[in-house]
């Protein structure tokens, strides 16, 4: 496995060519035997854009998966990636994905608003399914289609998987051991300029916090557990932007979010996300320094260095030791665009995943409650949960 973190950032990355990542991401899953025999899972992957660049290249090189087609209602851009990394068949629909090659995992790519509606032709065709996030539209239809998942014996999985970093385990074993004390706060944020490939960011159903802010609430309720409640100020900052694929666009969802999480016990968090936040590292994980997750107790503060998607280490000061000292500086094997390729790893062997689809459930709730905390200006309790703590 390689110790060193996955130095790319995620849009560039995408740009970069798939055999160079390929190299990178190649060893990211867990190593077996060249002699064990290998259960390949039949993988079909649909959507075929940015985010598909740092995807093919962990899957296709994933001892566990074998990727049969690809599918783009852009229908160039499937044939392209098939082209690139060889993989046989490719489609102009989900339509005739399903009628396709047959396969037995779904891993959706696709923009944001179409999770849901494919997610669940899959689970109804008899697909697993790793999904981007968000899983769903609302946490009616996502517990949906977890009920028709576990009806049918298939499993669902949603991105992103920031508890599965050593950094996360780090913070959660600090936390369970009580270097911190009694936790009050904590503080996370994620921003940049905003994409600028593809409309659906800033469309209904888009918005600075199923694309960003997702990241620090499933790292921040896997810390410190469920939310209880949630409130919310939203703003649209830049009210028109222009775009690759529709030119000019008016911004119809958030592009600057401020969340107030209470996890009950006392301990409050608070999330920041945006589309507009200067950044000169941008999508470039390798170059930030800050930390963007701080926690505080009365006897210990910890903060994380660089993204909780690609995170660098963990600072840490307990009244013990009150100079702040870095830990957990090694990726370990884990880039966050593995997601899938572990599902596939635990549908042919077994293995337990810390990412589950309660836990995005949960995500997914709270930033609908954001939503109408902002439109009503009152605090939303929030209904769902999940098992924790994560067991790192
Ligand atoms: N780009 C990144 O760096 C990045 C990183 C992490 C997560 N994500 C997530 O990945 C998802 C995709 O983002 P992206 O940046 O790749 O967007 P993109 O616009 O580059 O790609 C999306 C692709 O899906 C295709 N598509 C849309 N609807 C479809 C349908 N019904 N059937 C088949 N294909 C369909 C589009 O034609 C497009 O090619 C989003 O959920 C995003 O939040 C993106």
């Amino acid at each position: 496995m390689p110790t060193q973190l996955h130095r790319v950032s995620r849009r560039s990355f995408g740009k970069a060519s798939v055999i160079a990542g390929a190299v990178a991401v190649a060893n990211s899953t867990q190593a077996v035997s060249d002699d064990a025999p290998r259960k390949r899972i039949r993988t079909g992957v649909i959507g075929c854009g940015s985010v598909s660049n740092s995807y093919l290249p962990s899957l296709t090189n994933c001892p566990f998966v074998e990727v049969v087609s690809l599918c783009d209602i852009k229908p160039d851009r499937a044939r392209r990636q098939a082209e690139k990394c060889r993989v046989a068949n490719h489609y102009p629909n989900v339509d005739a994905m399903l009628q396709g090659v047959p396969f037995d995992f779904l891993v959706n790519l696709t923009d944001m608003q179409e999770h849901e509606g494919l997610n669940r032709r899959a689970l109804e065709a008899g697909k697993h399914v790793w999904s981007e996030k968000p899983i769903a539209n609302s946490l009616a239809a996502g517990q949906k289609l977890l009920e028709t998942a576990n009806a049918k014996k298939l499993r669902l999985w949603g991105a992103p998987i920031t508890v599965v970093s050593p950094q996360f385990a780090f913070m959660a074993r600090q936390l369970a051991a009580g270097k911190l004390g009694r936790v009050a706060a904590a503080h996370a944020h994620y921003g940049h300029e905003g994409p600028n490939w593809s409309a659906f960011f800033y469309e209904k159903g888009g918005g600075s916090m199923p694309d960003l802010a997702v990241y620090n609430i499933t790292s921040l309720t896997g810390l410190l557990g469920p939310a209880k409640r949630v409130a919310a100020m939203l703003s649209i900052v830049t009210p028109e932007r222009t775009v690759e694929d529709k030119g000019r666009i008016r911004v119809a969802e958030e592009d600057n979010a401020m969340l107030l999480l209470d996890h009950g016990g006392g301990v409050i968090s608070h999330v920041q996300s945006g589309f507009n936040y200067f950044n000169p590292h941008g999508h470039d994980g390798s170059g930030e320094e800050r930390h963007t997750i701080a926690i505080v107790g009365s006897t210990g503060y910890m903060g994380l260095v660089g993204y909780d998607w690609a995170p660098r280490g963990v600072d840490l000061a307990t009244v013990q030791e009150p100079k702040l000292a870095r830990h957990a500086t090694e990726a370990q094997g884990y880039v966050w665009q593995q997601g899938a390729a572990l599902a596939a790893e635990s549908l042919a062997t077994g293995s337990k995943l810390l990412v589950t689809p309660e836990h995005a459930l949960h995500v997914l709730e709270i930033i609908t409650a954001a939503r109408e905390s902002a439109a009503t200006g009152r605090r939303v309790e929030v209904k769902s949960s999940f098992a924790w703590p994560i067991a790192v």
